[in-house]
């Protein structure tokens, strides 16, 4: 397990934290955890704008998985598992055709519910914590 912190920063220097996570190999699953409003939803859109997803990007709503494709053509995707109430619920989204797909990146937000299904997956855990108008972004890539 590897962990490191970046912050506080403020939202017009978010973008390094993407670039930390997108430069070299990126992991194929990222769990974005932290308070409502904390900035879930932000890194994911700078970080699909790093891998060069031209397409609009939004915040997925109930069950729906949001499929995008990067500049060289690899598959990702983006859930939001806030109200998932349970693992069966959860298994009913179709989300493990994703979490196991070799040639797809997964971005999860509110990851919870469904930490189990990630285990015996690699995966980057980043925890945002407020700290006034800035935030500090926690990264643990879990093996
Ligand atoms: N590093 C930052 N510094 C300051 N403001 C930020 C930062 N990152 C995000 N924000 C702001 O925080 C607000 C909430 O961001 P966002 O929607 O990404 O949160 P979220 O964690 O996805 O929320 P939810 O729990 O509802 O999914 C936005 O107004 C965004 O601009
Ligand atoms: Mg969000």
């Amino acid at each position: 397990m590897t962990t490191s912190s970046m912050g506080p920063l403020p939202l017009m220097r978010m973008a390094e934290v993407a670039q930390h996570i997108t430069r070299g190999e990126m992991p194929r699953i990222i769990a974005l955890s932290g308070d409502l409003g904390a900035g879930k939803t932000t890194l994911v859109k700078e970080i699909l704008k790093q891998l060069g997803v031209g397409e609009e990007v939004s915040s997925p709503t109930f069950g729906i998985i949001n499929e995008y494709e990067t500049a060289d053509h690899r598959k990702v995707c983006h859930s939001d598992w806030y109200r998932i109430k349970n693992a069966e619920e959860l298994l009913d989204t179709g989300i493990q055709e994703y979490l196991h797909n070799p040639d797809c990146f997964v971005l999860i937000e509110w990851p919870e519910v469904g930490e189990a299904l990630l285990n015996g997956e690699e995966a980057l855990f980043i925890n945002i914590e407020h700290a006034g108008e800035e935030r500090v972004y926690h990264l643990e890539l879990r093996h």
